[in-house]
């Protein structure tokens, strides 16, 4: 059955062919969403598996968790949705009765949270510098960016947004501060602009890019979280091998990275389990989208997919 286009869904899911190629979902399979998003990759997902599959998904939004649930669940397939980091994922599902054949993490923000002036994600719009992707966090961007020191700000943009000019971007910053809380995304996008000086013109993205990247990315501890999400997995991967926990013994594995940093992280981990024979590759190399996924969905262009499947015990 074709999906309905609906427009307060408000987000695209991206290499939505190759993700159903890499987990070959089946009729009455489980589906683990860690990053269930707008529901798009699991909507499509429980039409597959049917009324006798399930889909237990995690999201850190809560409105994102809410809104996948009632579009998972007018498919007619069985689904729950926690308001919960992945990171707390394999504890609740620990003491569930799930046993999942497919596990997804399609890393990052979704377009809903990216487009709303009121989440501070964005420096094309006016907002307060927030960044949360859980609302109910305790760190904001402006406590970052007001509150950290010269030498954190300077590392931390350099580390996560990759910027050249980062020390000079959080100079600026710790200067113009004194004087002004930055408090307003337009308003850090000016600063930065201002560190930028004539190169702003020179550079082909937006300056404050790089910036902004690397305070959502601080802000939701988002290669913290990405490196003990893949402690527990690998716990839980072991265990599925044994025939224990609530990962099948031959369990699909699919992570969507939008950023280098990310990718780093996912390609070691999943290189390390092949290594030690607990996985093996069903995508050899990451898998990018299409020109045509491109020209429709510009956000699609920085997403690499890689999965793997465990391996049987020798
Ligand atoms: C790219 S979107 C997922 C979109 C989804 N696949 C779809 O098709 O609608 C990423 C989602 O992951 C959530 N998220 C990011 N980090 C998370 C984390 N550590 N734990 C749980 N959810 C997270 C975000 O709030 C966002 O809703």
């Amino acid at each position: 059955m074709p999906t309905v286009p609906d427009e307060s869904v408000n987000h695209v899911p991206v290499l939505l062919d190759e993700v159903l190629e890499a987990l070959a979902p089946k009729a009455g399979e489980t589906l683990v969403d860690l990053t269930v998003g707008r529901g798009g990759h699991s909507e499509v997902i429980a039409r597959l598996i049917g009324p006798t599959g399930r889909i237990i998904g995690f999201d850190l939004d809560p409105a994102n968790a809410a809104f996948s649930l009632e579009r998972i669940r007018r498919t007619g397939c069985p689904a729950e949705t926690h308001h919960a980091s992945f990171v707390d994922a394999p504890s609740i599902l620990r003491k569930s009765t799930a046993h999942a054949d497919m596990v997804l993490a399609d890393l990052g923000f979704a377009s809903n949270q990216m487009d709303d002036p009121a989440r501070g994600f964005s420096f094309r719009t006016e907002g307060p510098l927030d960044m949360r992707l859980d609302p109910t966090g305790c760190v904001t961007a402006a406590d970052l960016v007001n509150h950290a020191s010269e030498r954190e700000l300077a590392d931390l943009i350099y580390r996560y947004g990759e910027e050249p000019l980062s020390r000079k971007i959080a100079r600026e910053i710790v200067a113009i501060r004194a004087d002004h809380p930055i408090e307003n995304t337009l308003y850090l996008a000016e600063v930065v602009r201002k560190a930028y000086g004539p190169r702003a013109r020179q550079s082909r993205m937006h300056p404050a890019t790089k910036t902004f990247m690397a305070l959502r990315i601080a802000v939701n501890d988002e290669l913290g979280r990405l490196e003990t999400l893949w402690d527990e997995l690998e716990r839980t991967i072991d265990a599925a091998r044994l025939g224990g926990g609530w990962l099948t013994a031959q369990a699909r594995i699919a992570f969507i990275s939008f950023h280098s940093l990310e990718d780093r992280i996912i390609k070691h981990r999943m290189a390390a389990l092949v290594k030690r024979g607990a996985a093996e590759r069903i995508t050899r190399k990451p898998v990018i989208a299409a020109e045509e996924e491109t020209d429709l969905n510009p956000r699609a262009r920085s997403a690499k997919l890689r999965a793997v499947r465990i391996a049987p015990m020798p």
